[in-house]
């Protein structure tokens, strides 16, 4: 399950989940007198690659962060962009995803997509949802505090039809209505760019994650860096608040 893991790390202790905010495309392109959608594409390559990595080195699910809830706030053509931009990479990438086997999941509001974003998403996600190789998860139209208020409302629905009582409200039961329900929480989280932020990306998931940051701009994010983000992780001592030192990952 482990091709090519450079020497150097130890297949006992990779994270199993791997989130990744995607920064820095913008800047990518500018920095190159092109145009920032420039960069949007060329992240795109970015994360195929890293997936395809997380698959060779046995890593069991990635989370991207593609667009936040504060995206919309952005020029209208580069919103657009970035919309045709997912519509044609779920065209283009679908087979070959399906033929290796990977699971596709997409968190987010999705109800403010357009209407063949979304039914392409749902197909997409039920076409999967079998698949074993490698679990990736999407956020699109994601925002951390939009998702717990999603959840408070559900809660307090159920409440209000006498279907659940104040008391049985727990961690348990809270996650189970976030959209990453039945997923595991990540293990490590990338950021590029050199933003040392979470910019309303899975406040919940994250709360006993390893984080990691980086000044490569995600177009740039290579298997080298994905390497040097995996040696860093492995130095750490997870503790979840606890004195003894955890070697599982
Ligand atoms: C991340 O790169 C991609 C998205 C948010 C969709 P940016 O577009 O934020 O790049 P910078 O931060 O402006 O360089
Ligand atoms: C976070 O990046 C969102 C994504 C990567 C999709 P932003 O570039 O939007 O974050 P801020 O605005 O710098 O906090
Ligand atoms: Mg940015």
């Amino acid at each position: 399950m482990t091709n090519n893991l450079p020497a150097d790390l130890n297949p006992e202790y990779l994270p199993q989940h791997v989130a990744v905010i995607m920064d820095g495309n913008g800047r990518w392109a500018t920095q190159r007198g092109l145009p920032r959608i420039a960069g949007h594409r060329q992240g795109a390559k970015t994360l195929k690659e890293l997936l395809r990595c997380c698959k060779d080195w046995g890593i069991k699910a990635l989370t991207a962060y593609a667009f936040s809830t504060e995206n919309w706030r952005r020029p209208t053509e580069e919103v657009d962009f970035l919309m045709l931009l997912f519509e044609k990479l779920l065209q283009r990438e679908f087979a070959q995803m399906q033929q290796e086997g990977v699971r596709i999941s997409f968190i987010g509001d999705l109800s403010s997509l357009s209407d063949s974003l979304q039914t392409q998403m749902r197909l997409i996600m039920a076409e999967t949802s079998k698949n074993q190789a490698i679990h990736f998860i999407v956020a699109v139209n994601y925002g951390s505090r939009d998702e717990i208020v999603r959840v408070c409302r559900q809660l307090t629905q159920l409440a209000q039809q006498g279907e659940l009582n104040p008391e049985d409200v727990n961690e348990n039961l809270v996650a189970q209505y976030l959209y990453t329900a039945g997923m595991r929480e990540p293990d490590l989280l990338i950021r590029t760019s050199g933003e040392m932020r979470l910019s309303n990306f899975l406040l919940w998931q994250l709360a006993y994650t390893e984080m990691y940051f980086t000044d490569i701009f995600w177009p740039d994010f290579d298997r080298e860096a994905f390497h040097q983000a995996l040696l860093s992780y492995q130095k750490r001592d997870r503790r979840f608040g606890q004195v003894k030192t955890t070697l599982t990952a």
